[in-house]
């Protein structure tokens, strides 16, 4: 449910991972971020106490790097005690999810937690030993650190690596506070604050100023700004290295200041010579200097020896050169030089550095990379990168999730953890129920069966899924819109009855776990209801007929209003906590106007003229209010209007006034939402299944 787009990003974002040929470290290196195995046990000690305080003493934890020589946890009992071991402080804390999932029942999620412990902690009998199928677990993509993390705080990242450990995950993303650094970088280049100013985006789109794509939107990042992400930056790398995770660090691609020529008039630079989205200059036209200009390796190194003197290294930086952004030239000589050029800015300064590259590209921009310009680019460099761990002469090394934003889909992201150990497709019947189980800390024959009808229907997304979580709901009202509905609607409402009727068991009355399920669900049904309702309409207006529209837009408006009370009942659907958090990081007046602004425009408009317009859409009471159910008013307004004085429907002018009357307003507004749910999820969903449940048969 919610954005299940995600998971068409888990099929295509292909990691490609180039290998130097020997990996060796200093002392100096291991010391400054290499953990002993007593340090890393440690880490997981402090792990189990964060989640399960009053029993975190009565299970042992040892890192042994001999237990296996692949990536393993153990389960034993020792002096009747739990005793977990793992080759690594990751695999240990992978070991104590498995034993609170599969011994105690509980379950951990970005939603909340279900660790309702036996009293007596269970010794298992015999010891259960489990090694992963690969060398890496890969997790994040270059825009989670934009649309999800942008406003966290220490708090929030200490659960998000915590809750990488317990899955296993060892080759995080690591982007924070790059930008302090390019900084530096660009100052001692004697470029002016001013130039680097027009450069950086706002904290919420540096992901795309990252890759290139854009500049300048929103900017610029205060000294506040820089300062606090460097604190943060050595608290998550610290706490990745606790656990014995590879960090994987940013690393220069090329893109420079857009007043480089000034102060370097004989750089050979370009630009990417196609707009990326829809945005214009200043913000467009991001320069790029030439990988194959000398100037390229002296900038690559010193922002990396002024990265490592910062940050330290685990040696694994990334770098995208061309993420949808054609290169100048497909021919493959120049595509060569281009990688060997960024390679050896990264060897030139870490002998032992081990470049990744996003294969998006590859799929995103295929005309372009045809065989000879994919081999071309990766074959610059030792070790090329896998076809997949079953072909001949596979050199397949992990596998990894890359979702654009995160929060979303638990049960997606549970199943694709497990993958990582498991050698076999799992017995799907029994494994909904065991998470229904833990998930709701009961067994609800009620909420297995919802789950069984999940699963057949919206969960089951065979196709490459086109439409990046746009359902009709949320998107800019016009008269040519097409719902995109790959399962039958029926099955989840008969899912959603069996919720609301799973509701009077007292355990599951009481369960955060279950509430949130149940305002998701309730939140699914009326995206579906609104489906069924948007054809009358267009109906009504090709017909001219204005009660019927008036009827059908007033139980619209209505729907928006219930939609938004369901929300509204669960911390986790709120714009409030979006537009806090950002708030929270701003220091002085202005910082918080630039803030909400970020934060405002980056989930509608995503862009000054609505570039990207809702393609970071999110289902928040709020948004739900005052952005989403204003737009259809004015469409409702529009189409009367057009009605009564006889005039056709014009789509262009439309979103030009809607923009102005509503868009434009809602992302300058600073109107205050709470970041506090209100209301009782059950009693709501209760009526408002009663209320729609009839919409969906007349479909
Ligand atoms: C920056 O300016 C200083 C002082 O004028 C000069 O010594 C230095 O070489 C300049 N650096 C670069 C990279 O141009
Ligand atoms: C600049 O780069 C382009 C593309 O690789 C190349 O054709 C050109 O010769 C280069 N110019 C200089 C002055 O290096
Ligand atoms: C960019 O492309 C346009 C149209 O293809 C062309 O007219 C223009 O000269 C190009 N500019 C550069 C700098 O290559
Ligand atoms: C999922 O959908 C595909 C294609 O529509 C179908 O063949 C398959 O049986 C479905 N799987 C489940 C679990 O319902
Ligand atoms: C849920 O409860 C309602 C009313 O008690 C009943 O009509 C309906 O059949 C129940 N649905 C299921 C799936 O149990
Ligand atoms: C509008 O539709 C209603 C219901 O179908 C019908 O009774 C009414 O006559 C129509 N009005 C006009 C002006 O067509
Ligand atoms: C916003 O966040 C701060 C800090 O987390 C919190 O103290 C405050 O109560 C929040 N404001 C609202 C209105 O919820």
């Amino acid at each position: 449910m919610g954005n299940l787009w995600n998971l068409a990003k888990f099929l295509f974002l292909v990691i490609a991972i180039v290998l130097p040929t020997t990996v060796r470290s200093t002392d100096a290196e291991r010391r400054s971020v290499h953990r002993s195995a007593r340090e890393e046990a440690e880490a997981v000690r402090q792990l189990l106490h964060r989640l399960i305080p009053e029993k975190a003493d009565e299970i042992l934890i040892d890192v042994d790097y001999n237990l296996d020589n692949r990536d393993a946890f153990q389960i034993s009992t020792e002096n009747d005690k739990v005793l977990i071991s793992g080759t690594r402080g990751y695999t240990a804390a992978a070991g104590v999810y498995h034993y609170l999932k599969e011994y105690c029942g509980c379950h951990i999620s970005w939603s909340g937690n279900q660790l309702r412990l036996p009293t007596d902690l269970p010794k298992p009998i015999q010891t259960l030993k489990i090694t992963f199928n690969d060398k890496y677990r890969y997790y994040q993509n270059v825009c989670t650190s934009s649309y999800s993390y942008v406003w966290w705080t220490w708090d929030r990242w200490e659960k998000e690596i915590d809750w990488m450990a317990l899955n296993g995950i060892n080759l995080p993303l690591a982007f924070t506070a790059q930008e302090a650094i390019y900084y530096k970088v660009f100052k001692e280049m004697n470029f002016t604050d001013h130039d680097i100013e027009v450069f950086f985006t706002g904290p919420a789109f540096l992901a795309w100023n990252r890759m290139g794509n854009m500049q300048a939107w929103v900017g610029p990042l205060s000294e506040n700004w820089h300062r606090n992400q460097v604190e943060l930056q050595h608290k998550i790398l610290k706490r990745m290295r606790d656990f014995g995770m590879t960090p994987v660090l940013p690393a220069f691609s090329g893109r420079v200041v857009p007043a480089f020529k000034r102060n370097f008039p004989n750089a050979n630079t370009t630009y990417m010579n196609k707009t990326w989205a829809h945005f214009q200059p200043p913000f467009a036209f991001v320069t790029f200097l030439q990988p194959t200009d000398s100037l390229f390796q002296e900038i690559g190194a010193n922002f990396l020896r002024t990265y490592i003197s910062e940050f330290g290294t685990n040696h694994v930086y990334s770098a995208d050169l061309f993420n949808e952004m054609p290169p100048p030239s497909s021919d493959p000589n120049y595509l060569q030089s281009c990688s060997k050029s960024l390679y050896k800015s990264l060897t030139t300064v870490d002998p032992e550095a081990v470049w990744i590259t996003q294969g998006w590209m590859f799929y995103s921009d295929s005309d372009i990379w045809q065989p000879a310009q994919a081999r071309a680019f990766l074959r610059a460099v030792p070790l090329g990168p896998f076809e997949g761990r079953n072909y001949e002469g596979s050199t397949m090394i992990g596998t990894g999730l890359t979702p654009e934003g995160i929060e979303t889909n638990d049960i997606v992201y549970e199943l694709m953890n497990e993958m990582a150990w498991r050698k076999g497709p799992v017995d799907f019947h029994e494994w909904l129920e065991d998470f229904a189980r833990r998930r709701y800390g009961t067994d609800s024959a009620k909420l297995q069966l919802a789950l069984m009808y999940l699963k057949r229907s919206v969960y089951n997304a065979t196709d490459p899924y086109p439409n990046h979580g746009k359902y009709i709901l949320i998107r800019r009202p016009s008269l040519k819109l097409t719902p995109y509905v790959w399962y039958s609607p029926n099955d989840v409402f008969v899912a959603w009855d069996l919720f609301v009727n799973a509701s009077d068991d007292p355990i599951l009355s009481q369960s955060p776990l279950y509430k949130h399920d149940l305002v998701d669900i309730t939140r699914q049904g009326l995206q579906l209801t609104m489906d069924a309702m948007y054809p009358k309409v267009v109906q009504a207006f090709r017909r001219r007929n204005v009660t019927v529209l008036r009827e059908i837009s007033s139980s619209i408006l209505e729907l928006y209003d219930d939609l938004d009370e369901i929300l509204a009942s669960d911390e986790h659907f709120l714009l409030g906590r979006w537009i806090n958090a950002s708030l929270n990081l701003a220091r002085t007046p202005l910082e918080r106007r630039q803030y909400e602004y970020n934060a405002r425009n980056q989930i509608t408009l995503w862009g000054p003229a609505g570039e990207l317009v809702d393609y970071a859409n999110k289902q928040w009471a709020g948004l739900i209010s005052n952005y989403y159910k204003k737009r259809w008013q004015f469409f409702f307004e529009t189409l009367e209007n057009c009605i009564v004085n006889r005039r056709p429907f014009k789509q262009a002018d439309f979103n030009k006034a809607v923009y102005t009357e509503v868009e434009y307003k809602f992302d300058m507004g600073q109107e205050f939402y709470s970041s506090e749910p209100t209301g009782n999820p059950i009693e709501i969903s209760k009526r408002l299944f009663e209320k729609y449940k009839q919409t969906d048969s007349e479909s």
